[in-house]
């Protein structure tokens, strides 16, 4: 075996006794420095220009065979060489020859599951073949759900390209603030949580033929719950046709709790992937990306690579740092044609990444986790994994939910290394070591129901007219003191009375797509009297992580145009300026250009904007603003958000109110060298510690005002609300 060579295959694994792993480990990593010779960097210009300057990262990246490769021109894969046409594409799928044995069995059963590898056809071609079996027929449509936005999309605008129609006329989808279907859609896409919202207004589906509840092993909150309720409309609806399709092997207990559903199993057609591991971890994996990708374009044969990341950031980080590569690289290497998606990512973009590859050319799609199960990409050959993934997570002792960065599980890891095998043999590349896959991976993803924050769901449910929670038929039952804790903060917000029955306001609370505490401030604006500032100022939280835009080459100018919106009130208040200011050039393009604000992010505010202004009509509150005094927009804020109150401790360092957690201003808000006294802040985000992110300046006694039940005066004692002198020693990492 080649001694420079640091991935390790598997089964070389398996014949090193546990027991010597660890010392293993550690005698590979002493030894694991390349060293590449002067004599074979001669020969190999191309792959030396590409180490040049990162030969302590060698240590990761040399590939067994990679050598004989280089010597060689990278070929056209076989694969390469026949571009199939959308009907031989329908064809070559997998389900394709069970088609007429799936509707067969679909008329024969009202609830069936349906298991099925990734990209075997599962989504896209079921419900055309729904369609073609007359299930459309008497004016009824096929739904079919999706845990993620991206996939909605992008599922329906593949569907709509395959029967030959416009998107948003027979095919269409609907996400939350997004409706993109019309009287003539028969085929719709949603999100599962756009479904559980449309229980409100058809509690009995009754203009569904067909629901699919699909990428149900994702197991989201939403779907989650949408198993109890679809299983009981069947019971009353019999012409109800249920589908349940999974790409993974939970089928048995889907079929379980669907009291004995039948299970359809379309064989999968996978060639091996190989896997290979990092010899020691990677402390920088955004980096050991960056290396691997340009590795491979160098040293492999042709074929697409698939990158996951955990996040937007992570993705514009990695793709910078690729194409700052590149350019120095100039035309010594083949053409890399870099394509991110994640879900924030405006749609025109996110539909780059089906665009077929031009001949010659190599391309690299950098992914949050929606390409794990949710998009198929075709055509790609390499993964590399480094092994995490952004959750929620929800901790009921100290009532925080906070978004943090956490190592996949196995199931997960295995999902994304079968994405290399799809068209043919295949190569992944894990960036953590054989061992912590081993010994440290949980075994599945514990389902979000387990693991989040249910005020949301709660909610929901209660306006369903579904009163008794504990006897709900969930899959897997939520944690009971999770769910007590939902109960207590929607009666806290006003939306339960002590009966734990629906009030006025959380039926008006329900009826926004939004968070119970963002529902609540919504609906507080009333009155206070500044809706249009809370509507705004709501609309750019559902999309502020992008609204700033920070390119690497000029980070001091784009951040001194941050700092130009800055409000001394706080973070939502500089994202009112933004809104505003943009308003006021008539939403120009060129003004975003010149302040370093995304376009496309604001274009989505504002239509998110128009959706919630529609939704306060809905519930009758006028909209009205209160231009002169941020005091009254900040006391609407806290009226919804007074669970997430921090008040500044000794030495400049903040704690929540109620269960005394350390929690630190995100560097980039407005208010990180002021230390007010109180502030509220929207959401944590836990990297090195807990970050609250977009944070005002609140004072104590609106908290006595807007949610006496829940706060004593007690608690809330010594609030001058004076300023403290800026203190040494905080941290300055910005993420
Ligand atoms: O749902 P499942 O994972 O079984 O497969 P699918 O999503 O229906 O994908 C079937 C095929 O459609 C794959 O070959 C995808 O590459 C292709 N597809 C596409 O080309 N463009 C999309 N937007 C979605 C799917
Ligand atoms: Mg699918």
């Amino acid at each position: 075996k080649d001694s420079t060579s640091d991935y390790i295959e598997v089964d070389e694994l398996e014949k090193v006794p546990q027991s010597e792993q660890k010392k293993w480990e550690k005698d590979q990593m002493a030894s694991a420095v390349f060293k590449f010779g002067a004599k074979d960097a001669t020969k190999k210009d191309d792959y030396e220009l590409v180490l040049e300057d990162q030969i302590d990262f060698i240590q990761a990246l040399q590939m067994p065979g990679s050598r004989d490769k280089i010597k060689k021109e990278p070929e056209l894969s076989e694969h390469e060489k026949k571009k199939l046409t959308i009907e031989e594409t329908k064809k070559s799928l997998p389900i394709f020859p069970f088609k007429d044995d799936l509707m067969q069995a679909v008329r024969e059963h009202q609830v069936l599951i349906i298991e099925g590898e990734t990209g075997s056809g599962k989504t896209t071609q079921i419900p055309q073949y729904l369609h073609e079996a007359g299930f459309t027929e008497d004016g009824k449509k096929i739904g079919c759900t999706q845990p993620r936005r991206v996939a909605a999309m992008s599922v329906a605008a593949r569907v709509a390209q395959e029967m030959g129609v416009k998107l948003g006329n027979e095919v269409g989808y609907a996400i939350r603030f997004e409706d993109c279907t019309s009287e003539r859609t028969i085929i719709k896409y949603m999100t599962d949580g756009t479904l559980h919202r449309e229980f409100l207004s058809e509690p009995d589906l009754q203009s569904y033929s067909v629901m699919i509840i699909d990428e149900a092993h994702e197991r989201t909150l939403h779907t989650d719950i949408l198993f109890g309720l679809v299983k009981d409309i069947a019971r009353f609806r019999p012409d109800l046709k249920l589908l349940i399709s999974s790409a993974t092997l939970d089928a048995q207990k889907f079929s379980e709790f669907f009291d004995e559903a039948p299970i359809f199993r379309i064989p999968g057609r996978r060639f091996p992937v190989d896997i290979y591991y990092t010899k020691a971890p990677e402390a920088d994996y955004v980096d050991a990306c960056v290396i691997s990708v340009l590795q491979i374009h160098v040293t492999q044969p042709l074929g697409d690579v698939l990158v996951f990341l955990t996040g937007q950031e992570e993705i514009e980080t990695c793709q910078e740092s690729l194409q700052d590569r590149l350019r120095r690289l100039g035309s010594k290497v083949r053409e890399l044609i870099i394509l991110p998606v994640y879900a924030n990512l405006p749609s025109d973009m996110q539909a780059k990444i089906f665009d077929p590859t031009p001949p010659g050319a190599r391309k690299v799609v950098l992914a949050t986790n929606i390409a794990e199960t949710s998009l198929t990409i075709d055509n790609i050959i390499y993964v590399i994994d480094p092994g995490f993934a952004k959750q929620n997570h929800f901790n009921s002792r100290t009532s925080m939910e906070s978004l943090m960065v956490v190592p996949i599980s196995k199931a997960s890891a295995n999902q994304r290394a079968g994405r290399a095998g799809r068209v043919a043999a295949g190569k992944c590349f894990r960036l953590y070591t054989a061992w912590s896959y081993k010994h440290e991976l949980e075994e599945n993803t514990v389902p979000e129901i387990q693991r989040i924050n249910l005020g949301n769901a709660v909610l929901m449910l209660k306006a369903l007219g579904i009163n008794d929670l504990v006897h709900f038929d969930f899959l897997d039952p939520p944690p009971h003191e999770t769910l007590v804790l939902a109960l207590e903060q929607l009666y806290a917000l006003g939306a339960l009375n002590h009966h734990g029955e629906l009030t006025k306001m959380g039926r008006r609370m329900a009826e926004f797509p939004v968070d119970p505490m963002m529902a609540k401030m919504l609906l507080a604006s009333e009155k206070y009297k500044c809706s249009e500032e809370v509507v705004t100022i709501t609309a750019m939280l559902s999309v502020n992580s992008s609204v700033f835009y920070r390119p690497k080459d000029k980070i001091i100018h784009a951040d001194t145009a941050r700092k130009n919106f800055y409000h001394l009130a706080g973070d939502h208040l500089s994202l009112l300026n933004v809104y505003n200011q943009w308003k006021d050039t008539d939403y120009s393009l060129q003004w975003c250009y010149e302040n370093f604000i995304q376009y496309r992010s604001m274009k989505r505010a504002r239509d998110v904007r128009e959706q919630l202004v529609g939704l306060m009509q809905r519930v009758e509150i006028e909209m009205v603003s209160n231009v002169s005094e941020t005091v009254d927009i900040r006391k609407a804020i806290t009226a919804g958000y007074f669970y997430h109150i921090a008040r500044l401790s000794k030495g400049g360092s903040y704690k929540t109110v109620k269960h005394n957690q350390s929690v630190t201003v995100h560097p980039n808000s407005a208010l990180f060298e002021e230390l007010p006294r109180w502030i509220l802040y929207h959401e944590l985000v836990f990297t090195t510690k807990e970050f609250m992110r977009q944070v005002i300046e609140i004072e104590s006694k609106w908290l006595l005002e807007v949610a006496p039940h829940y706060y004593k005066p007690k608690e809330l004692e010594d609030s001058t609300n004076k300023k403290m002198p800026k203190t040494v020693g905080r941290s300055t990492r910005t993420e």
